[in-house]
């Protein structure tokens, strides 16, 4: 995506946060520690294998260069209980236990989806083998549950845990059986169910992360609600912004390949927007999209189709629903608008 057209995504966006907020580099100095300390518990080939994961050394384990993830969700759960009115030291374990489910379900996802790469290198089972990668995903997922077990008043954040992992599992189930539908009659994905699977395999986690941090720091279960709910609908909002840069970011920015979504002919927003849009073009898009035709092409189609603009309609939607949800809760400043601005940042991102 374009500056200019990221731009448009969220008028309500400040143009200060183009480039990535400050407490984001605050809470991984905060968090760091901790997370070390856990994966420190891994068995160390298994722990070589998540400080891979996470950016932290590799192959073989000499130190990494670069700083891995962007490290939101562990930021949401250090906000969530700030905003709640908690220390922010309430929310380092959940922010620890949503950071290791993020690494362990990045790690799964990339063997599901056959991908090569993340971040410009080798993903874990391309760098260590099938086996090897599945079991380091348990290791982190076995962790994270210790984590929470172990933190003060851990056990709804258990609760809370595992309820968003089933929604997890639910999203990325309906991804997977997404690949196999057509793209036209009865049977095609409709924007809709996009939006329920989204919320599932992006959504819930956010959620929880914001909400997490919250549980842990004994907030009011109204600020737990709302949390939760603003970082649901910035789960949908992530995956279509997402979406849009897969067909119209620029590769050298999203160090993804140029249409590969559209190649590998995933039912993302902006196509099935455009593919339930009326008029010729969405016919012509989807005669193109089933017998494999040029992804050039089809990306011009979409937005011919009126793809982009329903999918900025729908990013802009779910962020209001962001908004909304953050207005209408007790929740404190300074952290609230922490939030505010990393809603900013991420809908604005062209990383
Ligand atoms: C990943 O979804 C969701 C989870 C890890 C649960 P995608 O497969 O669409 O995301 P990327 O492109 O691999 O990050
Ligand atoms: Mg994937
Ligand atoms: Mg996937």
């Amino acid at each position: 995506m374009t500056a200019s057209s990221s731009a448009v995504i969220d008028p309500g966006a400040s143009a200060a946060c183009a480039s990535p907020p400050l407490v984001l580099d605050r809470c991984r100095v905060l968090v760091r520690p901790a997370l070390a300390e856990a994966v420190g518990r891994l068995h160390p080939w298994v722990g070589e294998m998540a400080a891979y994961s996470l950016g932290w050394c590799e192959v073989g384990g000499a130190p990494a260069a670069g700083s891995g993830g962007k490290g939101l969700r562990q930021a949401l759960a250090v906000l969530g209980a700030e905003a709640a009115g908690a220390p922010a030291r309430a929310g380092v374990a959940a922010a620890v236990a949503v950071e290791l489910v993020h690494t362990f379900s990045l790690l799964h996802d990339d063997i599901m989806d056959g991908d090569p790469t993340r971040r410009r290198r080798p993903t874990v089972w391309k760098a260590y083998g099938t086996g090897p990668a599945v079991l380091a995903g348990d290791g982190l997922f076995a962790l994270a549950v210790e984590t929470l077990a172990e933190a003060p008043g851990g056990a709804p954040g258990v609760r809370l845990l595992s309820g968003a992992l089933t929604e997890l599992v639910r999203g990325q189930a309906d991804d997977l059986l997404f690949a196999a539908r057509p793209w036209s009659g009865p049977e095609r994905v409709r924007p809709a169910a996009y939006r329920a699977m989204a919320e599932g395999k992006t959504g819930a986690l956010l959620g929880c992360a914001a909400a997490l941090g919250a549980v842990l720091g004994g907030a009011p279960q109204s600020a737990v609600t709302a949390l939760e709910r603003a970082g649901r609908h910035l789960g949908v909002a992530f995956q279509v912004v997402d979406d849009m840069l897969g067909i119209w970011g620029d590769p050298a920015v999203t160090g993804k390949p140029v249409h590969g979504d559209l190649r590998e002919g995933k039912k993302t927003f902006p196509v099935l927007a455009a593919l339930a849009s009326p008029g010729p073009a969405a016919r012509r898009l989807a005669v193109l999209l089933e017998s494999d035709g040029d992804p050039a092409e089809a990306a011009a189609l979409v937005e011919e189709a009126g793809g982009r603009a329903a999918a900025l309609a729908e990013a802009r939607r779910q962020t209001a629903a962001v908004r909304a949800a953050l207005a209408g809760a007790p929740l404190r400043a300074p952290a609230v608008d922490e939030l505010r601005s990393l809603l900013d940042f991420l809908v604005r991102r062209d990383l």
